[in-house]
Formats: structure tokens, C-alpha cells, sequence
């Protein structure tokens, strides 16, 4: 395993299983074959609806003494309807409770968006305005001071926040007295987004890429028209093709060698072997540079979903 430093010095696994779209029947195995195959980094979040799944795996692994609990890096998310910090503690101790953890490694702020607490769980599209809160109403200074209180009561180590722009970090950093130790975002050879890095590399804060393979396996209610695919594209696949790897490596490692953790999802045993021997692929400066120039700003999720039916957020101000 390959490791990436955070702020302190300490060291997050620079590859970790994605969870999104998991399927709760299947993963508890994926999970078991994903600690067998050498994967140490979990990345969860209760909006998932699979954590229990994951938990099973993990105390499976952890009594039998197939891994020991510091050898392991589990990452959960707050949901957007527990933002209120009267929430926050509650939502951290379901996702423990659902993990069967003492603690989490690290505990991220979903998205800078707020929904109301009657939307739970159970919406990951909310319908009426109601069911938003707007950022006046739970602003996310708020929400993160009751976050460091979780790293203060030993429940989580590290605190950070998801889908952060640039202007988010800037009002709240200024903010903290818990540094944020991640942001993750989506990011892939269409979604380079350097600024951002460069930004959070200057500031000690560890990026780590979601939909690393551009997420095919998306709802179709969130698929734009005429996607382009990442595991096709032909410089991709042609590098690919001169070191004998596949695209979903070369995809990975490319992130890899910039810095950038990785969150590649699958169920199935062979890939998740193969995205974790990504790790084995040395791209030369050459080839960095033709994947980098694929950049088009090109977001597979948009943040469109939660414009409309009264809601104060938009694709433009969720990215801002
Ligand atoms: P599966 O779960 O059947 O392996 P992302 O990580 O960007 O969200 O992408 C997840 C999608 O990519 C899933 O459909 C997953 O399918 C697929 N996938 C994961 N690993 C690979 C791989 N090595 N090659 C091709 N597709 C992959």
C-alpha cells in the first residue's frame, strides 16, 4: 500500500474501496475479499444505505485478527439532513453503530449543502422547499464546530469536508480550530480540477478523488445525454496498452502520482484486485501530461439534481 501524508504527518491509504451504489447484499462479501486482497482504506457514508454491511465485514476481519483496527482507514460522511449541530452527534454515532466501530478515521461534511432533519435518510433528492435548509439557516461554521467536537470526544480522529470549492474553503478554514484534514471531490482526467488541488496542497489539506472511473454505474435519473467515458477514451487506453495495464488503471495511477487518493467502487473480486495493483503503474511525465490535457471540466455529477422545487442551491453556487 501507498500511503499520502495529511497535515500532521499522519498517513491516509492512497487507494480505498468505494461504497457508493454498493449493493448491501453483496458487499458485505466484497468487503471480506476487498480486506483478503490488501485494501486497508474504507471510504462509507450513511446516505449509501449499506454501512451495516460493511460493519459485518469489518468486525469479521477485526475478531478474527485478519487485520488489526490501526492497520485500517475508514472514512464516513455526515448527510446533508443532520448539518444542525444538535445533529451532528447523533448522525456520527448511527454511522459507528451501523459500522460497528469504536471510532472513525475520518468524518467528512457530505456536500455544503442542508437539508431539513424530517428528510433523514430517506431522500437523497429532496422534493418541496421545505425539505432544504438554505446555509443562513444551518451555516456550515456551525456544523463543523460541532464536528471538532467529535474529534474532541475520541468518536473520530480526523474531520474534513466533500464537494468543497475553492470559495468554501477560504470562508471556512479562517473558521476552524480542527484543520480539515481531506476534501473529497470528483475528479478524473475530465475533471482535473488544479486550482482546487493546488489550493488545498497549499493549505495541508489531502484531496481525494471520487468517481475516479466516472461512475457508469450512476442512477439513470442523474446521467447526462452523451456522457463521454473515461474507460474508452483512446489516449487513456493507449497508454494503457503500452504498459499492459487496463484503462482503470492507468485512470487511477494517474491520480495517484498527483497526489490524489482514489475511491474506485466495484463489487467484483477481479476488478477490485486490479484497481488496487494500479498501485504498481509508474506513469512517465510524458504520459502525465497527454492524460492531463483530457481536462474539459466535465462533472458527471453536477449538482443539477437539487436545483428546482424551491430549493436556495444550484449547480453554479454548490460549485462556487
Ligand atoms: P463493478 O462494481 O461492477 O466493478 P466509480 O468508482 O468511478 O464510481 O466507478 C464505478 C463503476 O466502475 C462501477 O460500475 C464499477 O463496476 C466499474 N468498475 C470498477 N472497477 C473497474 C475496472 N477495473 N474496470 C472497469 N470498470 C470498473
Amino acid at each position: 500500500m501507498k500511503y499520502l501524508d495529511l497535515f500532521d504527518g499522519e498517513k491516509m491509504p492512497s487507494i480505498g474501496l468505494g461504497t457508493w451504489k454498493s449493493d448491501p447484499e453483496v458487499l458485505k462479501k466484497a468487503t471480506q475479499l476487498a480486506i483478503n486482497t490488501g485494501y486497508k482504506h474504507f471510504d462509507c457514508a450513511a446516505i449509501y444505505q449499506n454501512e451495516p454491511a460493511i460493519g459485518d465485514a469489518l468486525n469479521h476481519a477485526l475478531t478474527t485478527h485478519k487485520v488489526s483496527r490501526d492497520q485500517l482507514w475508514v472514512t464516513s460522511k455526515l448527510w446533508n439532513s443532520y448539518h444542525r449541530p444538535e445533529d451532528v452527534l447523533s448522525a456520527c454515532k448511527a454511522t459507528l453503530k451501523a459500522l460497528r466501530l469504536d471510532y472513525l478515521d475520518l468524518y467528512l461534511m457530505h456536500w455544503p449543502v442542508a437539508f431539513a432533519p424530517h428528510v433523514g435518510l430517506a431522500l437523497a433528492d429532496p422534493d418541496t422547499a421545505d425539505d432544504f435548509l438554505s446555509l443562513d439557516q444551518a451555516p456550515i461554521s456551525d456544523t463543523w464546530q460541532a464536528m471538532e467536537q467529535l474529534v474532541s470526544s475520541g468518536l473520530v480522529r480526523y474531520i474534513g469536508v466533500s464537494n468543497f470549492s475553492q470559495t468554501k474553503l477560504k470562508k471556512l478554514l479562517p473558521q476552524t480550530i480542527i484543520h480539515p484534514a481531506v476534501n473529497q471531490i470528483e475528479s478524473h482526467p475530465f475533471l482535473a480540477q488544479s486550482d482546487l488541488v493546488d489550493y488545498c496542497t497549499q493549505n495541508k489539506i489531502l484531496v481525494t478523488a471520487y468517481s475516479p472511473l466516472g461512475s457508469g454505474d450512476r442512477p439513470a435519473a442523474h446521467k447526462g445525454q452523451d456522457e463521454p467515458s473515461l474507460l474508452s477514451n483512446k489516449t487513456v487506453l493507449s497508454i494503457a496498452n503500452a504498459h499492459s495495464r487496463t484503462a482503470a488503471q492507468v485512470l487511477l495511477a494517474w491520480q495517484i502520482q498527483r497526489g490524489i487518493a482514489v475511491i474506485p467502487k466495484s463489487t467484483n473480486e477481479a476488478r477490485m484486485a486490479e484497481n488496487l495493483a494500479a498501485l504498481e503503474v509508474q506513469l512517465s511525465a510524458s504520459e502525465m501530461a497527454q492524460i492531463s490535457k483530457l481536462d474539459k471540466n466535465y462533472r458527471y455529477i453536477n449538482g443539477t439534481f437539487w436545483e428546482g422545487k424551491g430549493s436556495p442551491y444550484t449547480a453554479v453556487n454548490i460549485f462556487d
